[in-house]
């Protein structure tokens, strides 16, 4: 597993391997005709703008020495339609291919998107968010240029120098073979500073992926932060990071700036010579002055294409190892996925909903991490509409237990059976939507309270939600905010107090009207007296389903059907309230414990 941090830069584990290019493929095929549009279009703007030197060579050398004014004018008309056409054929082919790169890059988001949301919770647990951000932000940005421009303007650019050298040929051979004899120079250049530049933005790019995963926890982080007043220490590791971003920026800059000089100081110095050997060399009067300013402006253009492809060349080579990370992402292994003969679970709620619910453990042993055993064979039995508790030390697997039946992991050995239904067997979206599933962190989206208790249901009523609401005692506070049921909650409802999340996520989870229920530390934060009044609508939302409480304060769990002491991976002793305080074993204990520390507050 690799566990990369923002103090370490991501590694390439297989650079500029084309293969990635092929199978990115798939993005740009249904784009074909449009990027071969753009292409004749973009073609066409080059062809047309390559016609104007023979125009001007036609002017200095005929129309001008014979005062035929007619002919100038049409020249200068013609010249003028060039440069029009192109101008034209170009915004054309931006107009198009910016249409395209946006649908590259909504398909490649879409996918990586949806493959982030299945993957396991180790994925997240294992890696700085900020850098997955980067990947589904920027580098598919960047990836989506080269994909679509990027393949075009290769084309293009080859095309071009091409067609320019045909020109400058059909000028004239002699000084064309002057301006070719520039080209290894240029190679030489451009190949080692090329070479310069490359690493240069790849540090970059590794930079900014560090401080974005730096900036990232530290937003999400921002209460402990200042809870341990550590903004210094933090800003200082900000600083440290930003400035090595800056520096790695200014160093792949200052390549760049080299990039034109070296250029201009060959083309130059290839012009001079175009002028030295047409008016000198080759004897005067061999070489016309319109042929000499016709060529010399065929190379003042010259240069920029090589130096177009050697920009994309690097494109590509970047772009080819964000293309990596974008596909590594997506071939990240989804740990639990659906078997491939997988069925539809049953529906649980369907007839007689008393009958339905049942849950058995059978020999269930599970791992997180190979060789640490959490749950050691562990076997139990629980009937449709019980309401069964765990409780037991923390870290005793009591979480574990209840994830496990919503298949978030798969076990190493045994098996779960819902109605007599292997659980492995089933399709994931028909288990879980049958699931309602309550945690300490109550998790609110950003949003009016109503989306929030709408997210299991969307096409719940605002009579629904209000009842929901109110089942759970969550109506009388939700009425008393400004905008009731249209209140913002803001990402992670940061209006709402702990206990008040708590109590929104039970109507949301009560309005989804699962037919298994599992409360973990659900009812945490909230306060006794709330707590007791919830517990009729507690009660409520227990009935005729199968439930899992897992609660510290016993308080809530007493009334349950039947009580499971959880400690060292498995099941140390079950029954309900009273039969475990008969037992005086590890309950007992802890019951008396909690009454003796209630007794004494
Ligand atoms: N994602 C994970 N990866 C690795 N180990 C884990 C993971 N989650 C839990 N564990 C380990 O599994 C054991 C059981 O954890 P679990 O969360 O089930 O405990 P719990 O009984 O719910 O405790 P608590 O009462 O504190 O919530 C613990 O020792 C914990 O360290
Ligand atoms: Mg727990």
């Amino acid at each position: 597993m690799r566990r990369n941090t923002y103090k370490e830069d991501e590694i390439l584990e297989e650079p500029f391997d084309f293969k990635h290019l092929l199978r990115a493929s798939v993005y740009i095929k249904k784009h074909a005709g449009k990027m071969i549009l753009a292409m004749v279009l973009s073609g066409l703007g080059g062809i047309t703008m390559l016609f104007a030197p023979m125009i001007m060579r036609r002017a200095l050398d005929v129309a001008i020495p014979e005062k035929n004014t007619t002919q100038l004018y049409l020249l200068v008309l013609l010249l003028f339609g060039a440069y029009l056409a192109s101008v034209i054929f170009t915004t054309l082919r931006s107009r198009i291919m910016v249409k395209v790169s946006q649908n590259i890059i909504y398909d490649i988001r879409g996918d990586i998107f949806r493959h982030l949301q299945k993957l396991p919770f180790q994925y997240y647990d294992d890696r700085p968010h900020g850098k997955i951000l980067i990947r589904v932000v920027n580098y598919v940005n960047s990836v989506s240029d080269m994909l679509s421009n990027g393949l075009i303007n290769v084309v293009l650019e080859i095309l071009n120098l091409i067609f320019i050298v045909i020109f400058m040929l059909l000028v004239d051979i002699k000084l064309s073979l002057v301006v070719l004899a520039g080209v290894p120079f240029l190679m030489i250049f451009m190949f080692w500073i090329k070479q310069k530049q490359r690493k240069a933005w790849q540090s970059v790019s590794n930079k900014n992926s560090n401080l974005n995963a730096y900036l990232q926890e530290n937003i999400v982080g921002a209460r402990i932060t200042q809870i341990f007043a550590r903004e210094d220490e933090n800003a200082e590791i900000f600083r440290e990071l930003s400035g090595r971003c800056q520096k790695a920026w200014m160093k792949a800059v200052s390549y760049s700036t080299l990039v034109w000089p070296g250029i201009d100081t060959i083309s130059v110095l290839v012009r001079a010579a175009i002028f030295l050997f047409g008016l000198i060399i080759f004897g005067q009067g061999n070489e016309s002055l319109g042929t000499i300013v016709a060529i010399s402006s065929y190379a003042a253009r010259f240069w920029q294409p090589i130096m177009n492809l050697g920009n994309i060349f690097n494109n590509f080579i970047n772009n080819i190892a964000y293309l990596e990370r974008i596909f590594e992402t997506m071939d990240e292994p989804v740990i639990v996925t659906d078997a491939e003969d997988a069925v539809p679970m049953k529906d649980l709620r369907e007839g007689n909903a008393k009958d339905h619910g049942q849950v058995v453990f059978d020999h269930v042993s599970f791992s997180y991490e190979k060789g640490k055993e959490v749950l050691h064979d562990v076997s139990f039995t629980v009937n449709p509409g019980e309401s069964i508790a765990l409780v037991g030390p923390t870290g005793a697997g009591k979480s574990t237990i209840v994830s496990l039946i919503s298949r978030f992991y798969n076990l190493d050995s045994g098996r779960i059976l819902i109605d007599g239904q292997d659980i492995s067997k089933v399709t994931l979206e028909s288990l879980r939507s049958q699931m309602g599933i309550m945690l300490q962190d109550s998790f609110i989206f950003s949003g009016t309270i109503a989306d929030n208790i709408r997210y299991g249901k969307l096409d719940a009523t605002d009579e629904e939600i209000r009842g929901a609401a109110d089942t759970v005692c969550a109506g009388e506070f939700i009425s008393r905010m400004k905008n009731g049921y249209d209140t913002e909650v803001k990402e992670r409802g940061s209006l709402l107090s702990q206990g008040q999340k708590q109590l929104i996520s039970f109507a949301r989870t009560l309005l989804s009207d699962p037919a298994i229920l599992v409360l973990d530390e659900a009812t945490s934060s909230i306060d006794v007296q709330t707590e007791k009044a919830l517990q009729k609508g507690l009660n409520a939302m227990l009935q005729g389903r199968t439930s899992f409480i897992i609660a510290h304060r016993l308080s809530t769990i007493i009334g349950c059907d039947k009580i499971m002491y959880i400690d060292n991976g498995g099941i140390v002793e079950a029954g309900t309230h009273e039969e475990l305080l008969a037992k005086k074993g590890a309950y007992y204990k802890l019951y008396t414990a909690q009454m003796e520390d209630l007794a004494s507050a």
